[in-house]
């Protein structure tokens, strides 16, 4: 057998992990299997590509070269990864996530380049330069991955304001770079490239198109459809990778990029339906969405409370839910939450948890951290199953959520985060609201429950309030 047939019957073996993979991902039970599947496939693709890289023969006189540059690029690209993984916080997932897209963008681009560079190894002759063609769609595909996964990383730290970027005209903006880099594409590919300056500035300006629209649509999305935003840029970055496998001509990087690029834009449309958000609203850099009003309305005062007083009502409760958020996750509260929980009831009282779906940072965080801290699966329960128990609820606990337990989303038409269905803890006969300051969420839109007849806040730390209820309770 040839090295070309092996590395054929390598790549299908990767492609059916790959598959299998995604499968396994698609459920608790079977999701470390999925990723066990998905590290297995991405070793044979690895070793399949480098072996039939140092096997072309134009290499036979630098192989040495290219054989200990290859291992020298994967062994520093693994020592990173491994490092990141294993230092980043729970909370800063989401952003490493968004920073692992980002260079799968800047490989698109940097492989689009030397596609220009090299210019096409086709023998065959054909009426339009399908090369050319596929280097343009995949340096802007990559560049604008690029560009809007370093602003979503930006916003997910916290580096940049989460609030949407409203710039006059922003629709004719975006609109008006898509038709452009249509018009730039075609005269490009029209062109002869080979030595021709004419098309390397050509590429330029639409590399620069690009990476500014990247930027632009990202930067143009609202704190609540991040979420979507995520998932939509680990979309676009399959389609960059699969741009890139027909450029290199390797089939296996064809179907892992579409197998990415399709789950992830179909994740992206089941995240948008569940958040009553408009699909192509997202994906289009938050396409007629306008600036409502700037929010001055005067909500009244606060009331507060301290851990004994919350003690003492949650001791007199007979049912008690527990919707945990972002601040939960910040201070590590879920070991005290568990206790707390496991305390309450031993004393007769019905806790349940109410869990938002982009409830923290990543989808399923909230029940990651519950499961961590051994909370029963059995009493935790979706938005959707716990809603309608809220008016027979005595006590809401709301620890570190915000936008997600956020009256104005099903009240007031006018806010960013308006139709986005939340819990509705405001039915409940006492909410206690857990967090260190009057500050807004994620959205960066202010709270009416805060200034509810029936809410209190009990301000600080949520680990050290929660442990101050557990102390009083004892
Ligand atoms: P957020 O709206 O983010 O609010 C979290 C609250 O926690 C803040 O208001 C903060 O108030 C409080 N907090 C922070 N640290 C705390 C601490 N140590 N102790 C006590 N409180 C603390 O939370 P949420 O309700 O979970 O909503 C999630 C938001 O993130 C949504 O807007 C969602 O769209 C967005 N998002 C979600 C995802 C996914 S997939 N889940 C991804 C990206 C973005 P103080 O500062 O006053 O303490």
């Amino acid at each position: 057998m040839d090295m070309n047939s092996i590395t054929g019957a390598a790549y299908i073996v990767a492609a059916l992990l790959f598959i299998l993979s995604l499968a396994g991902l698609s459920k608790h039970e079977s999701a470390k299997n999925g990723l066990t599947f998905g590290i297995v496939g991405m070793a044979v693709a690895l070793v399949a590509t480098v072996a039939s890289t140092i096997d072309v023969s134009e290499y036979v006189d630098g192989r040495a070269l290219v054989i200990v540059l290859m291992l020298a690029a994967i062994a520093v690209g693994a020592a990173i990864g491994i490092w990141r993984a294993k230092i980043v916080e729970m909370t800063g997932m989401p952003e490493l996530i968004a920073m692992l897209h980002s260079f799968v963008g800047l490989a698109a681009v940097a492989i689009g380049w030397n596609g220009h560079i090299l210019g096409s190894h086709d023998s065959m002759p054909s009426l339009i330069n399908i090369h050319e063609a596929e280097v343009a769609i995949g340096i802007f595909i990559g560049a604008v991955t690029f560009t809007g996964s370093i602003v979503a990383n930006l916003k997910l730290s916290a580096k940049m304001k989460s609030a949407p970027l409203m710039l006059p005209g922003k629709n004719f903006i975006n609109i008006g770079s898509l038709v452009l880099f249509a018009v730039l594409t075609a005269v490009y590919v029209a062109m002869d490239t080979h030595d021709s300056t004419g098309a390397t500035l050509l590429l330029a300006v639409i590399t620069l198109l690009a990476l500014a629209l990247g930027w632009h649509l990202v930067a143009s999305i609202g704190g609540g459809d991040m979420p979507v935003v995520v998932s939509m840029l680990n979309s676009y970055s399959g389609w960059a990778a699969a741009a890139s496998g027909f450029l290199l001509g390797n089939d296996l990087l064809i179907v892992t990029g579409a197998l990415v690029g399709s789950s992830g834009a179909y994740l992206s449309y089941i995240m948008c339906k569940a958040m009553n958000r408009s699909f192509i609203s997202v994906i289009a850099g938050g396409f007629g969405i306008e600036a409502g009003p700037a929010d001055d309305k005067d909500y009244g005062e606060h009331r507060e409370i301290q851990a004994e007083a919350a003690a003492e009502l949650l001791a007199g409760a007979s049912s008690v839910v527990i919707t945990p958020g972002y601040g939960m996750a910040v201070a590590q509260a879920q070991y005290p939450v568990a206790d707390l929980t496991a305390k309450l009831r031993a004393k007769g009282v019905d806790v349940r948890f109410g869990i938002h779906p982009v409830a923290g940072r990543l989808p399923g965080h909230m029940n990651v951290l519950l499961a961590e801290a051994k909370v029963p699966y059995d009493i935790v329960l979706e938005m959707d199953e716990i809603n309608d128990d809220f008016p027979e609820t005595d006590v809401v606990l709301v620890i570190g959520a915000n936008d997600t337990v956020n009256p104005a989303a099903s009240e007031d038409p006018t806010s960013p985060i308006a139709g986005m269905p939340v819990l509705e803890v405001w039915n409940a006969k006492d909410v206690i609201v857990f967090k260190r300051s009057m500050a807004a969420g994620y959205a960066g839109v202010q709270n009416p429950l805060f200034f509810r007849d029936n809410s209190q806040m009990l301000f600080g730390d949520a680990k050290d309030r929660v442990e101050d209820i557990v102390r009083a309770l004892d």
